[in-house]
Formats: structure tokens, sequence, C-alpha cells
């Protein structure tokens, strides 16, 4: 058995095509619907996104990001023995194969297992819970645990609700089994009640896709929902870490919303120069946006070992969860 798990890399990778608010407001224009800077800023606190060009696949993204986070954990890649990916836009339809199985091709891994997690803006810390527990069952040493996504596919270009907020991107991590306390606490959730205000309600039916195959969201749902949950979650994983939110280093939220990460590190009481935010240049990229938030933070300096971070999110099904760890 392995006492504890601890991050020995992070890494992110945002396809090069970066879309400004203006840009995406001259091409809405073009189609008759109306946007504005100032709205997509005061609304959501994004300025810019990336999108990931045609034929670009979130296994391409992932890749990318997962050899940044095992080059910074010194391992050769023959020792990740556990690849686990998060995603809502895999790269086959019905996620078939798993995205995870084709990035251990093209990183030519060929050790252990690799899956999907499909939990949507909370994937990635759904993974790095199951992730934590498969180190602490003894049963893997380094999971390399990634969240990647294309959401420029599945968004609808004439739905401004939901167009507007929605970025390309991947992050990964590479979780190690240690002597040293690295997570510790995770508390996942979801309540299938809310499944229909935040979902791709299209189906697959005789070969083809039936009903919408684009993002469908009742945003001021999602948002009451969403400030309400995160903080009880974030004091659940405190709780049990035996911590309180002043022992807190950095708050690495899901980046989804200005206004909701403000909301939770109030509630919390941490000033707002402890949360990290990218979603101003990233948009909302689903369950990568928490590793990339990680990994910039990490790479600016910011985030320093042996600091105390607090992670969550809260996305489709309705799902959310809390991850807080030493670094
Ligand atoms: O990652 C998963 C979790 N997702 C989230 O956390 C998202 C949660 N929700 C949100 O972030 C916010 O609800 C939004 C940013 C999506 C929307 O902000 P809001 O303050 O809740 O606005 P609203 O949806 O209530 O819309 C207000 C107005 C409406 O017009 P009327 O009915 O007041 O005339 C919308 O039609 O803003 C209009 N609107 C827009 N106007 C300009 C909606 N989208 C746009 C747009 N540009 N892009």
């Amino acid at each position: 058995m392995n006492m504890y798990s601890k991050i020995s890399g992070t890494g992110s990778y945002l396809p090069p095509k970066r879309v400004t608010n203006q840009d995406l407001t001259l091409q809405l224009a073009a189609q008759g619907i109306e946007t504005s800077d100032e709205w997509i800023l005061s609304r959501s606190g994004i300025a810019a996104r990336h999108f990931a060009e045609p034929g670009v696949c979130s296994s391409d993204l992932a890749v990318q990001a997962a050899e940044r986070a095992i080059a910074m954990s010194g391992l050769d890649k023959s020792q990740i023995d556990l690849i686990i990916l998060a995603t809502s836009t895999p790269d086959h339809l019905g996620g078939f194969p798993s995205t995870a199985c084709i990035v251990q091709r093209k990183l030519g891994i060929k050790n252990g297992a690799a899956f999907d997690v499909q939990a949507v803006c909370s994937g990635f810390v759904y993974a790095v819970s199951i992730a934590d527990a498969m180190i602490k069952a003894g049963a893997n040493k380094h999971v390399l645990i990634i969240g990647a996504e294309v959401f420029s596919r599945i968004l609808d270009f004439k739905d401004r609700g939901t167009c507007v907020l929605f970025g390309d991107g991947a992050g990964a991590i590479v979780l190690s089994a240690s002597e040293e306390p690295g997570i510790l606490a995770a508390k996942l959730h979801a309540d299938g009640n809310y499944s229909h205000i935040l979902s791709v309600p299209g189906n697959l039916a005789c070969g083809a896709v039936e009903g919408s195959a684009f993002i469908s969201m009742d945003g001021p749902a999602v948002f009451k929902l969403a400030v309400s949950l995160l903080e009880k979650v974030a004091q659940e994983a405190l709780e049990a870490a035996g911590m309180v939110s002043s022992d807190l280093d950095w708050l690495v939220p899901h980046q989804a919303n200005i206004r909701i990460m403000q909301s939770t590190a109030k509630k919390l009481g941490m000033p707002p120069d402890k949360v990290v935010v990218t979603v101003d240049q990233h948009g909302n990229t689903s369950a990568a946006s928490i590793p990339l938030a990680l990994d910039c933070a990490v790479r600016d300096g910011r985030i320093k070992s042996g600091q105390t971070v607090l992670m969550e999110g809260v996305g489709g099904g309705f799902t959310w969860g809390a991850v807080v760890a030493r670094m």
C-alpha cells in the first residue's frame, strides 16, 4: 500500500488560434447575432478563448499537455502505468475507442490501463479522486491525468447564450505514489435530477445524430446551483483534510465564470489574489480548465512546492467535487 499520492508534474496546451470577444462579435454579427465584448466580459469575465483548427482532436491537445507534465515529473514515459482522461468531446462518437487509449498510442506508452472519465466540467476532479484511490490501493504508481476538450465542436454559433463562453485546450498532471502527503482529500457528488439544465441533448440512432449535437444550457439555473454547491463541497473537502480555508495558499477553481469564482472565494473568506484566474484568456474549457489553470500558476511561479491548493469544479450531470492538494 502506498501512503500517499502527490502531483509530480503539470502541463498544459492551448491551440494557437486565439479568438477575442471582438473577433467573435464580428463573426456573429455577420450571421445577424448580436453580442458585444462588454456583455461577454461583464457577465462571464471572458476576454478571449482558443479554438482548435479543423481536424485537431482532444487527443492532439492532450498529448501536448501530457508531454509537458511528464517532462516536469522527470519520469520516463514507460513509468506511466495508468492514463485517465476527462473529456466531453472525445475523438470518436460515443467515446469509442476512448480518447485515453488514443493518447496512450500517440505517446508511445504500452504499460497499464487507459480510460476516459465523463463528468463534464467536474471531470478533472473526478479523475484525480479515482487516481488517488488507485495509488493508495497500491494498484498504480504513476498516473497521467488529463483534461482535454475541443468544445468549439459542440458550440452552436447561433446560440449567443453559449457560444461566447467556451474554448478548447488541455491540461495534465502526473500523480505519483509518494511517502509525503499530496492529495489530502477529495469529495465528489452528482445529482442526475439536474441533467436537463446543461446537456448535449441529441442521441445516436441508426448511425446518425437524432436531435441536437450542440451544448444546451440554462445559464442562470447553472449559475445559481454552482454558487451554492461549490462552497459546500469545498468546505467538505477542507474538513476531510483537517483544514480550514485560511490554511489554503491557492484556490484553483473550474474556470466557467469569474462571478462564480469570486462568489466561492468570498464565501470561503479567501482574498481575490489567492484565486488563480485564467477564464479571461481561456474561456470555459470544461474538464481542461482546472489543470490548465494549475499549470499556468505552477509555471509562472505563483504556486510553489509545499503550498496547499483547493481545486473545485461543477458541471453537467449535475456533477461537482473538490480536491485539496499539497504541491
Ligand atoms: O462549466 C459548466 C458550468 N457553466 C457555468 O457555470 C455557466 C453558468 N452561467 C453563467 O455563467 C451565466 O448564467 C451566463 C454567463 C451564461 C449568462 O449570464 P446571466 O447574467 O445569467 O445572463 P442571462 O442568461 O440571464 O441573460 C441576460 C440577458 C438576456 O436578455 P434579456 O432576456 O434580459 O433581454 C439574454 O438574452 O442577456 C442576453 N444575452 C446576451 N446578450 C448579449 C445572452 N447571451 C448574450 C450574449 N450577448 N452573448
